[in-house]
């Protein structure tokens, strides 16, 4: 087969073959195709998309690029939760121990960031010490003893995904639905679970900004987990302004572990809770998501799920002095205030330019070699419907990059909109599909 034949298929608009989508797949990961080859491809399928097929071949290539683990020897019923991304989109971090701590196993196999959203990998990192590369029998042996392990691909799982995630991320071309798809079944796939509960994230923060589009993404990521043999369920919920409050690895860490211990955050609870009911749920420790939620939220208020975190983070090397002492992480060189220029009512965020902004005061990678401030970030203290007075604090932004402090601030102040007339809330949870 011919590497630029196949691009211009693609291109024009044609349907490619299992076997034609194998070789690039195949060819990118054994670098036999070069980054400006793979580049043009992956272009062509932003533009061109691809048909179930074609997505069902991109995710068995990527998936078989590596190992497919069998968490059979291990007991219990083992389910995950993979997000589409967003901003301030730290669900998993709080999730995983509570439903851990509900008794169903969570295996999770996580992303970096990508384009202007977080990952769990950056956010886990942050914490001194924390080792997110265990391999395979470490990846088992953590499970068997909490009950949830939280690592990045290893050489061995999906590494097609790990080559093409980072260049989707700087060549324009994460926005795309079976590239999501591909990438993030593949991850899921070969973690050995059950069960999969997805976060299709919807709106200004969101890669999908339009519900129908949202909607076609996760009925993509459903199809492909059928086709599977695994349990599944999506939820479509708001990403229009940042979930929670803090943006940025290590104030994402420091909110979970806020809200692990006791805190309540209502946007960023209401998520977590409905999306572990869900886990909780499939992992048949609940007759419903509702009967889920609740078990959820007693995880948090006994502090069982609290307790989890702190195995969890143990258990996997890092520093659980930093959670236990949060004030004591070290504090960015620069930090500032974004001041409400008049009273109203916020009407919106361009959600987007707030992920932006925390990409440049050091908290995510403009280029592949980029290295993370884990200290950069933001603080956004309004929600939508809520409302604001000339001079009250926006936003804070922390960072040791100087000269990104004014335009930081401009980017926050031009991003959200306000109102004379009241503005309602967005619905958190728009669509739960199954
Ligand atoms: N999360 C992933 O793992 N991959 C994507 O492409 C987007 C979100």
């Amino acid at each position: 087969m011919n590497t630029v034949e196949l691009i211009r298929k693609k291109r024009n608009g044609f349907e490619l073959t299992t076997e034609e989508i194998e070789f690039l797949i195949s060819g990118y990961t054994k670098n036999k195709i070069p980054d400006y080859q793979f580049s043009a491809f992956l272009m062509s399928v932003f533009f061109k998309g691809m048909s179930t097929k074609e997505t069902a071949a991109l995710t068995k290539a990527m998936l078989y690029s590596g190992k497919v683990i069998d968490l059979g020897s291990i007991k219990g019923t083992k389910v995950d939760k993979h997000s589409t991304g967003g901003v301030g989109d730290k669900t998993s971090l709080i999730l995983a121990p509570i439903v851990a701590a509900a008794g169903v196993n969570v295996p999770m196999i996580s992303g970096r960031g990508l384009g202007h959203t977080g990952g769990t990998l950056d956010k886990l990192e942050a914490i001194n010490g924390f080792r997110t590369d265990l391999n395979l029998s470490q990846y088992k042996n953590t499970i068997k003893k909490c009950g949830a392990v939280l690592i990045g691909q290893t050489a061995n799982i999906a590494p097609a995904d790990k080559l093409i995630y980072s260049l989707r991320d700087v060549t324009a071309t994460v926005e795309s639905i079976p590239l999501i798809t591909g990438s993030i079944m593949s991850k899921k796939l070969a973690e050995g679970i059950d069960g999969l509960v997805l976060d299709v994230k919807t709106g200004s923060g969101a890669f999908m900004k339009k519900m129908s589009d949202a909607k076609t993404l996760a009925e993509s990521l459903i199809n492909t987990a059928k086709e599977f043999d695994k349990k599944v369920l999506a939820m479509i919920t708001d990403m229009n302004q940042p979930l929670g409050n803090y943006i940025g690895n290590w104030l994402e860490v420091y909110e979970s572990a806020k809200v692990l211990q006791g805190e309540y955050v209502e946007d960023l609870c209401t998520v977590t809770h409905n999306l572990a009911g869900a886990m909780i749920f499939l992992g048949g420790k609940a007759k419903s998501i509702e009967e889920g939620i609740q078990i959820s939220e007693e995880m948090v208020k006994s502090g069982k799920a609290y307790d989890k975190f702190l195995e969890v983070v143990k258990i996997q090397k890092g520093d659980i002095n930093l959670i236990k002492n949060l004030e004591s992480y070290p504090k960015a060189k620069f930090s500032d205030k974004v001041l409400a220029e008049k009273d109203g009512y916020l009407k919106s965020v361009d959600n987007y330019e707030i992920g932006m902004a925390a990409l440049d005061l050091g908290a995510g990678r403009a280029t592949k070699e980029d290295i993370i401030d884990p200290k950069a970030g933001i603080i956004f203290n309004p929600k939508i419907g809520m409302k604001i007075k000339k001079g009250d604090v926006i936003a804070e932004i922390f960072t040791d990059r100087k000269k990104m402090i004014d335009k930081v601030k401009t980017r926050i102040s031009n991003s959200i909109e306000l109102s004379n007339n009241k503005v309602s809330k967005p619905k958190l949870i728009k669509s739960i599909l199954s």
